[in-house]
């Protein structure tokens, strides 16, 4: 792109002041700069003034889940239908690592965080196990993909190779980027992280699949026959990845996504839960729970909307390349975001100062006709990192892996 076509293309989204100190650049970062805005969608800030009112939501019913009374009866019919697919090589993992992590305050990828008490045991340590632990019963290796991002890609990588991949085979592991979204003020101008850059950050956990477009990654899955796709969370470590029975129940009832769940522990917890919005599946996030949904009974007087989704899916590749030129809702959140100011010094605020523009996986599962909820048992599966102490922790996580064998 030219100097020209950016100052076009920022002029069409009141976006000018992004070139304003152009001239005083040297020929890289000019060039720097130019490429950013060719790959910068600015079209999503234009959208604080018209989604930021949340669409109402369709009508909310209950959704069967499978429940660990019916996996267990049938348990080794889906394992022997989820070895097979492994072993046939179609089955990948995501994992989602372009998060910032904020609430757990370090500025390393969340992954590089140690939960040892005794000796070191990194997060990413511990999720390459869970996975070993599948590669080990089903005697053939699993691609994995690793989402990062421009804030962590190069020392996520770094970090692996230092450890030498956690023993895992590095010809499975394929890193790639997550696409990036301007940050704003609450006006709508983009923030400068400097005068050859703007402001970005991760485009949320809904970006997975288009970043894995944009960065090929989807070709090689095509050509290596890959058909499901394991997506999860760096920070839950206690989770079972490529889990040969939730693979096979899934292939069974022949849906387009499955979805593991928890009980909810409480009507409070913080999670989502799996329902059916106008007959198609759906997660209502905690904050739009409302008082009558979290009191409504099912047949046999139990909370009808009782089961939590623990970001681990396992999505029908083919389904997601029919569902990715439908447009996720886009989520409009505040956040503090480090800028330039006008004198040219940067500033790392401490209040929140303007906004991010985020899509989210679980708005994935609505644009799908079929759903199967998973149910696992908490103790066993759920255990999530987000903050230092306290509710989702390292201290809780230790106490659970701890009550699960595991050395730290
Ligand atoms: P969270 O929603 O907990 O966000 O991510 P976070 O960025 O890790 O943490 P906070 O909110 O800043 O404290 C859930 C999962 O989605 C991934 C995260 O890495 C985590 O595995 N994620 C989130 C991405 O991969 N990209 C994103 O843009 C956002």
């Amino acid at each position: 792109m030219n100097f020209e076509e950016a100052q076009n293309k920022l002029a069409q989204y009141g976006q000018e002041h992004v070139l304003e100190y152009f001239h005083e650049l040297d020929k890289e970062h000019k060039e720097n700069l130019l490429e950013q805005i060719a790959g910068t969608d600015f079209s999503v800030i234009s959208k604080i003034t018209s989604d930021i009112k949340k669409s109402p939501r369709g009508i909310i019913s209950p959704i069967k889940a499978m429940t660990l009374e019916e996996i267990n009866t049938k348990k080794e019919e889906f394992t022997k239908t989820g070895l097979e697919a492994i072993r046939a090589g179609k089955v990948g993992a995501v994992l989602l690592a372009g998060g910032m992590g904020t609430r757990l305050g370090s500025d390393n990828p969340k992954g590089m965080y140690d939960i040892g008490i005794t000796k070191p045991v990194y997060i990413f340590q511990r999720i390459i196990r869970n996975l070993l632990d599948v590669v080990d019963i089903a005697g053939t290796w699993i691609h994995l993909f690793i989402m990062t991002s421009d804030k962590n890609h190069e020392t996520t990588i770094a970090f692996f190779k230092e450890h030498k991949y956690f023993t895992y085979n590095p010809d499975y592991i394929h890193f790639f980027k997550q696409d990036m979204a301007p940050a704003s003020t609450y006006g709508g101008k983009v923030y400068m992280e400097n005068k050859d850059k703007i402001a970005t950050s991760p485009n949320g956990n809904g970006g997975w699949y288009s970043s894995m477009q944009n960065a090929h990654i989807t070709d090689f899955i095509h050509k290596s026959g890959i058909e499901w796709l394991n997506v999860f969370a760096v920070d839950n470590v206690l989770q079972r990845i490529a889990d040969p029975c939730f693979i096979g129940a899934v292939i069974n009832k022949n849906c387009a996504v499955g979805a593991k769940v928890v009980r909810k522990s409480d009507p409070d917890e913080k999670v989502g839960v799996i329902c059916l919005e106008d007959g198609h599946p759906s997660i209502v996030e905690y904050y739009d729970q409302t008082e009558q949904l979290r009191n409504t009974k099912d047949e046999n007087g139990m909370p009808a909307y009782n089961f939590g989704v623990i970001l681990n899916y396992l999505f029908h590749e083919r389904e997601l390349e029919e569902i990715c030129g439908k447009e996720l809702p886009l989520h409009i959140v505040e956040k503090k975001i480090p800028y330039m100011d006008k004198t040219g010094r940067f500033i790392n605020p401490s209040e929140p100062n303007g906004y991010k523009f985020e899509t989210l996986i679980l708005d994935m599962i609505h644009l799908l006709d079929t759903c199967l909820p998973f149910e696992v048992e908490r103790n066993k599966e759920f255990a999530p990192i987000k903050n230092k102490t306290g509710t989702d922790s390292i201290e809780s996580a230790r106490k659970l892996l701890q009550e699960n064998g595991i050395e730290l």
